[in-house]
């Protein structure tokens, strides 16, 4: 079996956005049979929360979904991740920008934003919803999912290199 492709979403504070993100992915590798063949993680570039479970409001909204977040306990990026990881996506340009200044520039091509494999939304950021309502929260699902299709396709396409 060739190397597993290695996927990391990331956000603030990894209690809201990225493990929204880590779950739903991480339910689509596994429906397209692909579980032993990519790893799917989330981090976030703070580290006010680490440790901590994903935000209440995210657990149950995932929940409502089908997703599964309660296991999910953040944690705080390192520069190592960038080495390691095939795929780093960022939720919005601040925090691409603050894995961009941690990358080394041979691993800068490694970070992208999520929203890249969903030119569809016309949208580029998933917003911040730690402060908003389960409005917020249900449009970081929306977006999240617009992009599963494009960025596994990418998952495929480096699976196939
Ligand atoms: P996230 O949301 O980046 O989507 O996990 C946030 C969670 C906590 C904070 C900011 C954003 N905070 O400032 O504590």
């Amino acid at each position: 079996m060739p190397a597993p492709v290695r996927v990391l979403f990331v956000c603030l504070g990894n209690i809201c956005r990225s493990p929204i993100a880590e779950a739903v992915f991480r339910a689509r590798v596994r429906a397209a049979g692909l579980a032993a063949q990519v790893i799917v993680d989330s981090a976030g570039t703070g580290a006010w929360h680490v440790g901590k479970p994903p935000d209440s409001r995210a657990i149950r909204m995932g929940h409502a979904r089908g997703f599964d977040l309660a296991g999910l306990r953040a944690r705080q990026v390192a520069p190592a991740d960038l080495a390691t990881f095939d795929f780093v996506l960022a939720m919005d340009r601040s925090n691409r920008d603050a894995l961009l200044s941690m990358a080394a520039p041979a691993h800068r091509d490694r970070i992208a934003l999520l929203l890249d494999h969903a030119p569809h939304t016309g949208l580029r950021e998933v917003s911040d919803p730690y402060y908003g309502d389960d409005s917020d929260f249900a449009q970081v699902l929306d977006l999240v999912e617009a992009a599963a299709d494009g960025l596994l396709l990418a998952v495929r396409e480096r699976l196939a290199c």
